[in-house]
């Protein structure tokens, strides 16, 4: 992803500080605080850090929910403790270490809108959505643009059970999804050069495909703000930033929507944004991948993987940028 900060944005992410740097800043500034307190407390949870906003989780009950083993992973779940504080989400920053101040986020009301080219428009409160869900639990991993990996347990339901409920019409051609916009909440919403909301789409093949899910949590608990509380997009054959955080809205539509990286930068985020090894980003290699946690580089795969779901999504689609 690229970093825009004031004038810094043709800064590649993998310039910025490494997760192991500041990871062990963190440990040290939490020995003393708020954090180690909470981490050690009895009940606390693996993701003790989500505690610290004053709100109730949503849907708390829900968790930890069954298995669906039909999604392996070839390698080991990443420590939560760096999947839940080394995170992208520009609405609270352009460093990786928002957590804290994603902590900022109010979940309750969180209203969801299911709009446009559907048989009847529905507004519905998120934890009264996510309970009417099927909710399961799936390994996948997910491939930053930025050339970092990382393998965790989602919570949460296939989109397609939202579709399902949501009843597009059948000249619905994709499913754009939106992030919530308040900027008293989030202040690099602020940042006035980011075309707010983040946005993003997936075709009607694409979002209706068994591996598009909705997380609503990880590591068996409901999800940290700053890892996309209450819903968000796990796609995890496409590039990190398409699967989008903290969703307000399901909007389906015949246009192709512009998203939001494709907005600020074209030419390097597209809209399809599927992992290939061999098609390179402009400014790096995508070859290679490191996990979060290592510094070891691993060879990236196509479609990170899931090919065998997902390939035949994109036959016919030649002229297309399928892999930017
Ligand atoms: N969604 C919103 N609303 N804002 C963001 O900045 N960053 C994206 C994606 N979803 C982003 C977002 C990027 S670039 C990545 S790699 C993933 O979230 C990171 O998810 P994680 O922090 O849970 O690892």
């Amino acid at each position: 992803m690229l970093t825009r900060s004031r004038r810094g944005w043709e800064l590649p992410e993998s310039a910025a500080t490494p997760e192991s740097v500041w990871f062990s800043r963190r440990r040290l500034l939490a020995a003393g605080g708020a954090g180690a307190i909470l981490a050690a407390a009895p009940g606390a949870g693996l993701l003790g850090r989500a505690a610290m906003a004053e709100e109730e989780p949503i849907a708390a009950e829900l968790y930890p929910a069954p298995l669906n083993e039909a999604y392996e992973l070839d390698r080991e779940l990443t420590d939560p403790e760096l999947a839940t504080t080394y995170n992208n989400f520009y609405e609270f920053g352009s460093q990786k270490n928002i957590w804290r101040a994603a902590q900022a986020l109010r979940l309750r009301p969180w209203t969801v809108t299911i709009d446009g080219m559907v048989e009847e428009e529905i507004v519905i409160d998120a934890e009264d959505l996510i309970r009417r869900m099927p909710i399961e639990e799936r390994l996948y991993r997910l491939r930053c643009v930025e050339a970092w990996a990382m393998a965790v347990p989602w919570t949460g339901f296939e989109l397609s059970a939202l579709v399902d409920f949501a009843r597009p019409l059948s000249s619905a051609q994709y499913l754009v999804m939106t992030t919530f916009e308040d900027s008293s909440q989030a202040p690099g919403q602020r940042q006035f050069w980011y075309p707010w909301p983040y946005t993003e789409g997936l075709t009607m093949a694409e979002a209706t495909n068994e591996l598009s899910f909705i997380a609503t949590g990880v590591y068996g608990e409901p999800m940290p703000r700053q890892n996309g509380a209450p819903l968000r997009l796990a796609v995890p054959w496409k590039y990190g930033f398409k699967s989008v955080k903290s969703i307000v809205r399901f909007h389906f539509t015949d246009q192709r929507p512009v998203t939001f990286w494709e907005e600020i930068a074209g030419q390097e985020y597209g809209f399809w944004a599927n992992v290939n090894p061999e098609v390179p980003h402009p400014r790096w290699s995508q070859a290679t991948e490191r996990m979060l946690g290592s510094d070891e580089k691993v060879p990236t795969q196509l479609f990170n993987g899931y090919g065998e779901f997902v390939a035949h999504l994109y036959d016919g689609l030649d002229g297309e940028r399928l892999f930017m």
